[in-house]
């Protein structure tokens, strides 16, 4: 087995992973991109097309990180690597500061900066942004975005595949949805039901999309 990782994604949230995973030691054979891709990501060689992934497993790859933005995208991509026998592995900052009772599930991205207190969970596949900080006891659900300076108080819980938009507050005891977008400097006050966006502050619900 090779020990390098692949990650899966060649744009701006992959640079930013590239090189959370080079600061902790691992080192990076090659991203996977989309037709368009460059060539290179950080200086690592980008393979366009999914179907790379299949011939890399194959060459004895095993290690892989999803670095794409997009919530949707990067749990399905996970799953299908997952499916071909990958195991994923996780990229977090050395300049980010996590709780020791805090709990980290995999495939998560934590960036520089970022706060994870006192028995909170975060579940795979979950990005913490820069320099936000999530305090005691929340749940952050799999496939979840919390961006940049977002703040969570205690006790919130975020639902499967949400978006908290950069400089989002949530007040103590908040349940955001799953499937919610919180639009750009939100502040949420009261909880919020599946697949909404909503915006302002404090925000008000501005979309919401039937259940599937
Ligand atoms: C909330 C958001 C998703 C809405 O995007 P959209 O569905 O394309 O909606 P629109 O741009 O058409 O805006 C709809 C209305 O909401 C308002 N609005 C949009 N974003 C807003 C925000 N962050 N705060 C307050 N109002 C906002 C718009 O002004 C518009 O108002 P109007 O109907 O009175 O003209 C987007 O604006 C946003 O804030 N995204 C966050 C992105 C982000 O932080 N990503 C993290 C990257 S690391």
């Amino acid at each position: 087995m090779k020990d390098e990782v692949v990650v899966i994604g060649a744009g701006g949230h992959a640079k930013v992973c590239v090189e959370l995973l080079q600061a902790m030691g691992h080192r990076i054979a090659y991203c996977v991109g989309s037709a368009d891709s460059s060539d290179h990501c950080v200086g690592v060689p980008v393979l366009k097309g999914d179907e790379n992934l299949k011939k890399l497993r194959q060459a004895g790859y095993q290690r892989l990180f999803v670095a794409i933005g997009s919530n949707a995208i990067r749990v399905r991509l996970a799953s299908l690597a997952l499916e071909q026998g990958y195991q994923l592995v996780n990229a977090i900052s050395p300049h980010a500061s996590i709780s020791p009772t805090a709990r980290l599930g995999v495939g998560i991205a934590i960036m520089a900066g970022a706060v994870i207190n006192a028995e909170t969970r975060i579940a795979d596949l979950a990005i913490i942004n820069t320099g936000a900080t999530i305090d005691h006891d929340c749940e952050i659900r799999t496939g979840v975005h919390i961006a940049p300076q977002c703040c969570l108080a205690g006790n919130v819980v975020v639902g499967r595949m949400s978006l908290l938009g950069i400089g989002c507050k949530v007040i103590p005891e908040i349940k955001i949805g799953d499937e919610v977008t919180v639009g750009a400097g939100g502040v949420v006050v009261a909880s919020l039901p599946n697949r909404t966006t909503a915006v302002g502050v404090p925000v008000r619900i501005i979309k919401q999309l039937p259940d599937v």
